[in-house]
């Protein structure tokens, strides 16, 4: 085991593990969005920035998913630098989501919410020009709706997609702030995988993946 000091309390963490994940299973709380538990440290994608923390000796602030814990280690994740940048964070991903949470499936299990709430700006805060892309819901997928203004390419659902299936459906497309989740194969039989596997839409932080009532024929 590894030993280290976050926010001014010694704990433990398995050698190899993220300073995300053991500030996590110590029940320090961090911001994150595009992590997955088994994640580790070099393979976090780093897409949200929000998991931001200082470490001494380290001359930047850090996303806490892709540095491993080492003995001796001094975290700190609550700083007022932290702060700042997380909310620079959340506000860059705001600015390119259609805050509608009563007419959202996720609302009030929504990890974005939460992280708003947590940060104390809540999700009126829009300090960037508000980007919305069209069209608002993108329905090529066989059994699932896609609402991009909504999603925060966290990419949890391409990963989850590819780690359960060979010929996985979901996957980015286009690039910049044109970003999207596409699906590119309606094959029928792919399609009745979806409707027994659901991972993507369980796993989703936000109210991004709505299973369809209707499946297209
Ligand atoms: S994804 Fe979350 S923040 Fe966005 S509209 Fe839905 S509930 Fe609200
Ligand atoms: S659809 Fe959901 S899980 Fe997929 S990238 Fe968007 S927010 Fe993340
Ligand atoms: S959880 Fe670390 S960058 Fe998203």
């Amino acid at each position: 085991m590894i030993t280290l000091t976050a926010d001014n309390r010694t704990i433990q963490a398995r050698e190899g593990s993220s300073v995300l994940s053991a500030c996590l299973s110590a029940g320090i709380y961090i911001p994150h969005l595009c992590w997955l538990e088994a994640d580790a440290p070099a393979d976090a994608p780093a897409a949200c920035r929000l998991c931001l923390v200082e470490i001494e000796g380290f001359r930047e602030p850090v996303a806490a998913c892709v540095v491993t814990v080492e003995n001796g280690m001094t975290v700190h994740t609550g700083t007022e630098t932290v702060r700042r940048l997380q909310k620079t964070a959340l506000k860059l991903l705001l600015s390119v989501h259609r805050v509608d949470c009563k007419h959202c499936p996720a609302n009030k299990a929504c990890a974005l919410q939460n992280i708003a709430k947590f940060l104390g700006t809540g999700l009126g805060c829009k300090p960037f020009e508000r980007v919305l892309k069209e069209p608002d819901v993108d329905s090529r997928h066989p059994v699932l709706d896609y609402y991009p203004n909504r999603c925060v390419l966290c990419g949890i659902c391409v990963r989850v997609c590819r780690q359960r299936h060979q010929r996985p459906l979901l996957s980015f497309a286009r690039r910049g702030f044109e970003t999207v989740v596409g699906c590119f194969d309606a094959d029928p039989v792919a399609a009745a995988d979806c409707m027994s596997c659901r991972a993507c839409l369980e796993s989703c932080p936000t109210g991004a993946l709505v299973q369809r009532t209707v499946v297209k024929g």
